[in-house]
């Protein structure tokens, strides 16, 4: 059987659930129509990191340029700055606190440059300010800087992830990076089935132990721009909690201080926002790092990544040094309106309600029936945008309106049926809206974007969208790249719904014909109801005629990213 439709035939929660619990199967079928299922949360366990984690992690301002004084004045920082009450509250330790070799027993040893009384009483000073504690460790035979890692030693052999993680446990530990560099992939044996042997060891390990950690995997970060990437994304939700996808942001150098950065955001936004579909409460696409308020951000770019982050339900992981936080950065980082959109309940990833060369205009579902709204400006002059409630798919009827807390200033936009957004070069508007009864409730409308994994795509003119003229292009932002997924499954615009005819898919009027209807799966294909998948053929830096072909596993003229 083709890969590709496992998921579809077997969805994570009916391998976790007994068999005759016909309402979760009814359910599991009804998600299966049109969104992906997910597990349910295993019952009788509290689930950990229910919202986004958040906190504080030294590497991309210090890398290996950092002793434990660093680490606690950091802490201390944290807490100085309200930053901690506002949530950020796990102080992690990245690469480079080990040494090379372990001791007799086979214990990591702290690098005792570093950590001159060990571990421990970092720790213990981190919990004592009311802190969590994150360490980092790899799934290799080494960490990235060339120390001791937890995995398999290269060429085989015994791995260290029980004796590990018990010592982290030891130490209190109750947040775990696990990296991925230097995994051996034994001869004979696929890279992508090491790294899944490695993380489900730790993720074994970790509940052995007995102590709840949050769990972060950087796993799918080494298959970024490979097919292998969306396997991956699909297995790691099984053992943890968060998990890095891609390239770093931009590190911040010491002898470059005023390196713009800027471009890092954009990039790991632009990778991360697609991936909606793999996250739910407990499971999180990390999109790495805050850098936002350090050097090379300017505050305007502060507000930009906090808040894409924060559309995004992204963990909120600062990494910069808080003691030289501006206080309008630190406002910024703390502005509790924002950060209420990334801890939402909900956890729902952003639409990407429509995209051109300089603009994002972004939709994100809150529990409670209210919503996010956010309109970024990755351009370099000012932009003025008039939005209306059916651009996020409300009812287009006159009585809908909007109601809009503009969440840097503070001031509310009285009900009306527009919204205005005047947004600076590299800033970002967002809003939390309330609609009008009649607005009814939002269908999921915006762009429908392909993602070719096998390449390195530049947000800024080279994402593609589904044109309802029956090909894919440059998204321009236009009204003919605007969809709807109705709720059985059909992708609606402009009145007409698309319809696989004859191997080609056309724009044909709605009905509740069962051939208008599109599975989507996990992997992101758009499976047909005869089982075919839809498909954008051709070179991808022209216009790409649709077609409906067999499905290939993770081919990538068959993935898709839809409106959440
Ligand atoms: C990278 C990782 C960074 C940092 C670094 C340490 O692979 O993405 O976040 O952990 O390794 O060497």
């Amino acid at each position: 059987m083709d890969r590709g439709f496992r998921m579809l035939d077997r969805p994570a929660c009916l391998r976790r659930l007994p068999s005759g619990m016909l309402a979760t199967l009814l359910l599991c079928f009804i998600c299966g129509v049109a969104a992906p299922c997910f597990a349910s949360p295993v019952k009788g366990r509290q689930m950990l990191a229910a919202t986004p984690p958040m906190g504080w992690n030294d590497w991309a301002q210090y890398q290996c340029g950092y002793t434990a004084q660093d680490i606690l004045a950091n802490a201390k920082g944290l807490v100085k700055t309200g930053l901690a009450a506002h949530g950020y509250n796990t102080v992690t330790i990245d690469d480079c606190w080990m040494q090379k070799d372990r001791d007799a027993q086979g214990n990591l040893q702290a690098d005792p440059q570093r950590f001159p009384q060990g571990m421990k009483p970092v720790a213990q000073a981190i919990h004592a300010m009311g802190l969590k504690f994150g360490i980092y460790e790899d799934a290799g035979y080494e960490t990235c800087d060339g120390l001791a890692g937890s995995g398999e030693p290269d060429g085989g052999g015994k791995d260290h992830f029980l004796q590990d993680t018990r010592l982290f446990a030891s130490w209190g530990v109750d947040y775990l990076k696990l990296d991925g560099c230097k995994v051996y992939v034994p001869a004979g044996g696929t890279k992508a089935d090491a790294y899944r042997k490695a993380y489900a060891a730790q993720s074994a390990a970790l509940k052995a132990v007995n102590r709840p950690m949050v769990f972060s995997e950087s796993a799918p970060a080494y298959f970024q721009g490979t097919p292998d990437w969306y396997d991956v994304l699909s297995w790691v939700r099984d053992y943890g909690q968060l998990w890095r996808e891609g390239s770093d942001m931009a590190n911040f150098h010491v002898k470059k201080p005023d390196d713009p950065r800027f471009h890092s955001v954009l990039w790991n936004y632009s990778y991360n926002l697609p991936l909606g579909r793999f996250q739910k409460p407990g499971n999180w696409n990390d999109a790495d790092f805050i850098i936002g308020g350090a050097d090379g951000m300017s505050l305007a770019e502060t507000r930009t990544q906090l808040a894409l982050w924060s559309m995004m339900s992204a963990p909120l992981i600062l990494s910069s040094d808080v003691g030289r936080l501006s206080p309008q950065a630190v406002a910024i980082l703390g502005n509790k309106a924002v950060l209420a959109i990334d801890q939402d309940a909900l956890g729902k990833m952003a639409t990407l309600v429509r995209r051109n060369q300089i603009m994002d205009v972004l939709f994100k579902k809150l529990s409670g029936g209210s919503y996010a709204i956010a309109v970024l400006n990755r351009g370099t002059s000012p932009i003025q945008l008039e939005l209306h409630p059916a651009d996020f798919g409300f009812a287009a009827n006159a009585g809908c309106r909007l109601t809009a807390w503009n969440l840097w200033s503070g001031t509310d936009q009285p009900a009306a049926s527009t919204l205005q957004a005047n947004v600076a070069s590299h800033d970002i508007a967002i809003w939390r809206v309330h609609a009008a009864p009649s607005c009814g409730t939002p269908t999921r409308t915006g762009a429908i974007i392909m993602v070719a994994a096998g390449r390195h795509r530049d947000m800024d003119n080279d994402t593609r969208c589904l044109a309802v003229s029956g090909s894919v292009e440059d998204c321009a932002g236009t009204s003919a790249e605007a969809w709807t997924i109705t709720p059985s499954g059909a992708l609606k615009s402009a009145g007409k719904c698309l319809v696989p005819a004859n191997g080609k898919p056309s724009m044909q009027g709605c009905s509740a014909r069962k051939d208008q209807r599109w599975k989507y799966t996990l992997l992101g294909n758009l499976v047909s109801a005869d089982g075919e998948c839809l498909t954008a053929s051709g070179p991808d830096n022209q216009s790409q005629p649709l077609s409906i072909q067999t499905c290939g596993h993770n081919q990538s003229d068959q993935i898709w990213s839809l409106p959440n």
